[in-house]
């Protein structure tokens, strides 16, 4: 099956396929569900995102899909950090956990060993101390797998390891899951907005920074290159991250591809504007729209940001 066929295959992939302006049913909300939590734990810098327990994530998805979310974006963070295993059962039990309670909803699981391996970083790494590409693109292809066992709708691929989109593919494909999309990731910087987000994943890295996998937000001409690349490689949708300091990609990766282009608004860009509200500087819902009609004005088919459970109610 290609890629024709497999975006038309659920109202919720239409949705993000659309190419008219953004609105509400294009937002996908982000949540991280952690191993063993008894109760959920607020995170610094976001109010009203939490680090949930199983039952707590069932509440939430309850009361979003009130505030008319249908799409989510899971981070899973398992108790047990590991450079060879995955705590098979905590993913299987949080995923097919939830598409049992909510079979209608629209799950993506955010693909990357972050939050797995014991140092941090997203891919494997070499006795010499360096992430190995390859091996890396093995072990994350052998996670989308269990995913798409455990029941993921949708494969989230955010490493920036060479050579993922294509491999996750073939993987998905050859065990049966042609019906399974690819949201790469797919022009992500090297960024000091994911800050909030790495507390929350559990996912800072241990000793040095992600420089020799994200992108350097100096060179363009990689930044494109790369959205062109997950689209040679059998991609579905396309993403662009942090989104407000990469809107002046938005029109030239438009150009060069032709799949749908989101953006991800990070940790902490909503941050700052959840700093600055309860500061005193701006109007917390204000601030957001605004943002939302950059995004729309830019022209991209779909956002994740940690408020999109506010989107219908501001931004319809
Ligand atoms: C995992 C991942 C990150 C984010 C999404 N997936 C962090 C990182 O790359 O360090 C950031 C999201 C955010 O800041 O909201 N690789």
């Amino acid at each position: 099956m290609n890629h024709l066929r497999r975006t038309k295959n659920s109202s919720h992939l239409r949705e993000l396929s659309d190419s008219s302006s953004l609105n509400s049913k294009k937002f996908i909300q982000p949540l991280f569900i952690v191993e063993g939590l008894k109760e959920r734990e607020s995170i610094g810098g976001m109010s009203g995102v939490f680090r949930e327990s199983q039952s707590s994530t069932y509440k939430q998805i309850e009361s979003d899909l009130k505030e008319g979310v249908n799409q989510f974006l899971l981070f899973t963070v398992p108790k047990k950090k590991s450079d060879t295993e995955f705590s098979g059962n905590f993913y299987h039990d949080a995923i097919s956990g939830i598409k049992k309670e909510f079979p209608d909803i629209f799950l993506w699981l955010d693909t990357c060993l972050c939050s797995v391996t014991t140092h941090g970083h997203c891919g494997h790494l070499g006795s010499d101390g360096k992430i190995h590409n390859e091996k890396s693109v093995k072990r994350l292809s052998n996670l989308a797998l269990l995913f798409a066992q455990s029941g993921a709708d949708g494969i989230a691929p955010s490493d920036m390891m060479d050579g993922r989109v294509g491999s996750h593919r073939n993987i998905l494909d050859s065990n049966g899951f042609y019906n399974v999309p690819i949201m790469s990731y797919s022009t992500k910087f090297k960024s000091n907005f994911y800050g909030p987000f790495r507390d929350a994943a559990e996912s800072a890295p241990g000793f040095g920074d992600r420089s020799t996998y994200q992108l350097d937000v100096r060179d363009r001409e990689s930044a494109i290159a790369a959205s062109i690349r997950d689209e040679k490689e059998g991609a579905d949708y396309l993403m662009l991250k942090p989104g407000m300091t990469s809107i002046d990609l938005v029109h030239p990766i438009k150009e060069k591809t032709n799949l749908p282009l989101g953006a991800y608004q990070v940790s902490g860009e909503y941050a700052s504007i959840e700093l600055l509200a309860a500061n005193g500087f701006l109007k917390r819902e204000e601030g957001l729209i605004e943002t939302w009609n950059v995004f729309r004005r830019a022209g991209i088919s779909f956002l994740i940001s940690y408020a999109a459970r506010e989107a219908k109610r501001l931004f319809s």
